[in-house]
């Protein structure tokens, strides 16, 4: 269907608090899509019941970061006044139509998808003893976007074979029962840094169970002794000896956080651009300590005001439950018009449908 409105949803799993990674790519930008005015319509959740469907066993967990989250969305700017935030679990629509989207998507085709299949393998589930809820959190991830006639999904470039089934049930439901739902499109962050920031120590992702993570509530004391002891060239061991980028965790974190002017400003004018800096350090004679005093204070001067917004937000736990709240009664609202198209493109609104009864009527009367 064709959007009548641009409308922005994303969300994350309530499973750990945000981290930089989350930070560049997603958070950041949905703030600026918030305030660039551009959209009619924000919503950002958290996926409570998707996390749940790998820590069933775990609910504490899930509770404990779903305020996390929260001061974490909240602190990065995220503005309640802007966006609507709410919680996956306290929408009961979303379980109807994930109802319906499962008639629509064949096993096989959940057995294709390539972040399943990762996750799977990542979580040790074998073969059979795959949670089935694990297993059909696509199709509940297009329920999640379409819900709401999402028109733009932000995120990492591991949710695309998300975001394609997520196109293929919306076609086949159109196709099926005519005109209804409105096709995503996705958004990826704009550089490769962005896309995919590695740990502190060099491996591929951040993740809390690696330890290798800067967490966006870490104090400035802890960011600074993550950044001390990061993962850099380790051939780089005099500092007159050439340097690599290549997988040099340092240079991309700097890539994903820091701007020329930042570069000029704190390094006093020694370097006018990130790159002239990279040109000095390939060329040999950079140390790294110098580099990472520098990734060191940019990091601060992101954080910082991250930190304070988040301190506020702390000393007031009942009124980011409030928020929330109220995000989910605005979230719900806007679920339960669309689940009412559904139903009458799907022919289960019964009651409603004058048309239906009065057919029935004469059908039985002319017997
Ligand atoms: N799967 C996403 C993640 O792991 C979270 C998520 C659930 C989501 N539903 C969504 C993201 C809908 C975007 C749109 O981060």
């Amino acid at each position: 269907m064709e959007p009548k409105e641009k409308i922005i949803l994303t969300g994350d799993r309530p499973t750990g608090r945000l981290h930089i990674g989350h930070y560049v790519g997603s958070l950041r930008r949905r703030v600026e899509l918030q305030n660039s005015g551009l959209y009619d319509k924000i919503f950002v959740f958290e996926a409570d019941a998707q996390a749940l469907t790998d820590n069933i066993e775990n609910p504490e967990k899930v509770r404990q970061n779903v305020i996390e989250v929260a001061l974490d969305y909240l602190a990065c700017g995220l503005d309640p006044a802007k966006s609507t935030l709410f919680i996956q679990s306290q929408i009961p629509e979303l379980c109807e139509l994930s109802f319906y989207y499962m008639d629509l998507v064949t096993v096989s085709r959940l057995q294709r998808n390539p972040t399943v299949k990762t996750e799977i393998q990542m979580r040790g589930f074998g073969g059979e003893s795959i949670p089935v809820g694990f297993f059909t959190y696509p199709i509940s991830q297009a329920a999640d976007i379409t819900a709401f006639k999402a028109t733009t999904v932000p995120v990492g470039e591991d949710q695309e074979p998300m975001l394609e089934q997520c196109r293929e049930i919306v076609r086949r439901f159109n196709h099926i029962y005519g005109d209804t739902l409105v096709e995503p499109n996705i958004l990826l962050p704009e550089n490769a840094a962005c896309l995919r920031l590695p740990g502190t120590d060099g491996k591929a992702k951040m993740s809390k169970s690696l330890g290798n993570c800067i967490y966006l509530s870490d104090s400035a004391d802890e960011v600074n002794r993550k950044v001390k002891t990061m993962f850099t060239d380790p051939t780089h061991l005099q500092v007159s000896d050439p340097g690599h980028l290549e997988g040099n965790t340092v240079f991309t974190y700097l890539d994903a956080f820091c701007s020329d002017e930042q570069v000029a400003r704190h390094t006093a004018g020694t370097y006018a651009t990130l790159q002239e800096m990279k040109d000095h350090y390939t060329r040999g004679g950079l140390g790294d300590m110098k580099c990472k005093r520098l990734l060191m204070e940019v990091l601060q001067e992101t954080l910082e005001p991250i930190r304070m917004r988040r301190a506020v937000y702390e000393k007031d736990i009942p009124a980011v439950y409030e928020i929330l709240k109220k995000g989910c009664e605005v979230a719900r609202e806007a679920a339960a018009a669309t689940m009412d198209e559904v139903r009458r493109a799907m022919k289960i609104n019964y009651f409603d449908d004058r048309a239906l009864i009065e057919e029935q009527s004469r059908k039985f009367a002319a017997k």
